[in-house]
């Protein structure tokens, strides 16, 4: 990080190296779609697989509703209160979309750092005419509250990895949950001492300048207020599922340059094949937390 970094922290990490936030990608993604598809017909599952960018595709969500105690029974209480999930590092918002579709009894605000990223998703919410109970804000989290907070949930995929100030973040991240609310997140950590190709290949093409072990991701966690926390090491899932990502992309080479031409293809597939090296090696580990705020 550079000597200012305390000045914007968040947007210190370089994101140019990363092929899946480069613009332009959801959006020939949503011409494409709308070339077999009327407008007025797109709901937030159709926006769902080029707006998210974990693993296992709905499984986070589903895991993540499961535990905040949702339920798709729109006829269960609908006198009581919304619960408030805050999504951090929202990205497109696949996920909070087709929550806040198929979740009757939630609402979701979605932070995300990146403008062009925010914008996109706003717009994708609006399409879906999902607005009233999707809000979105494009902020840094160490320089601006959230609106709307504090939050009954806190849900987070893919994101944390990219903010090496962890205690800082996670004190903040805590600061926005009501006492007693729940988090899930999916996050990168360094299962075994990282070489210095896993380095290199997490500072470039993942925009992760930083990994904590497990003892100290476990320590930070409880510094910030986060007690009953259940570590869930995936890696025996994510590593075929990246894989598999990374083979399927390549045999659709035809058609993703026709999407999105050959410079784009390339850069994703670069980024597809770095992660699918790094969990390959498998020094890097990847790891679902569920934690709630004491
Ligand atoms: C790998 S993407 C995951 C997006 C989304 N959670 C998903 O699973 O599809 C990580 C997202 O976090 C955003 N991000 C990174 N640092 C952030 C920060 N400090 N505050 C908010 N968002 C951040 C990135 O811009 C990117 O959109």
């Amino acid at each position: 990080m550079s000597p200012d970094s305390t000045a914007n922290p968040a947007m210190d990490v370089d994101f140019q190296k990363m092929g899946i936030y480069i613009d332009g990608r959801t959006k020939n993604e949503l011409d494409e779609l709308l070339a077999a598809k009327k407008d007025a017909e797109i709901t937030a599952r159709d926006l769902y697989g080029f707006s998210c960018m974990h693993y296992l595709d709905d499984g986070p969500m589903n895991e993540a509703a499961s535990f905040f105690g949702l339920s798709r029974d729109d006829s269960v209480d609908t006198d009581a209160p919304p619960k408030k999930i805050l999504d951090f590092g929202a990205g497109f918002a696949g996920d909070a979309r087709v929550m806040a579709s198929e979740f009757p009894g939630c609402e979701l605000t979605c932070v995300e750092v990146q403008p062009h990223i925010h914008a996109a998703a706003e717009r994708f919410t609006a399409l879906v005419g999902a607005s009233a109970r999707c809000k979105h804000q494009c902020l840094d989290i160490f320089n601006e509250p959230v609106v709307n907070a504090p939050f009954d949930h806190l849900f987070s995929v893919l994101v944390i990895l990219h903010i090496p100030e962890r205690d800082r973040l996670w004190r903040s991240l805590a600061a926005t949950l009501k006492p007693g609310g729940t988090a899930y997140v999916e996050d990168y950590f360094a299962a075994r001492p990282l070489t210095d190709e896993d380095k290199a290949q997490l500072a470039g093409p993942v925009a992760c300048p930083y990994l904590p072990s497990r003892e100290e991701y476990e320590r930070t966690l409880k510094d910030a207020g986060f007690v009953d926390v259940r570590w869930e090491t995936m890696n025996e899932r994510w590593a075929p599922f990246v894989s598999s990502r990374l083979a399927k992309f390549r045999e659709a080479r035809d058609r993703n340059v026709r999407v999105h031409g050959e410079a784009l293809t390339a850069e994703l597939d670069l980024f597809y094949s770095t992660v699918q090296q790094l969990f390959a090696r498998g020094n890097l580990g990847g790891v679902r937390i569920r934690a709630r705020k004491a």
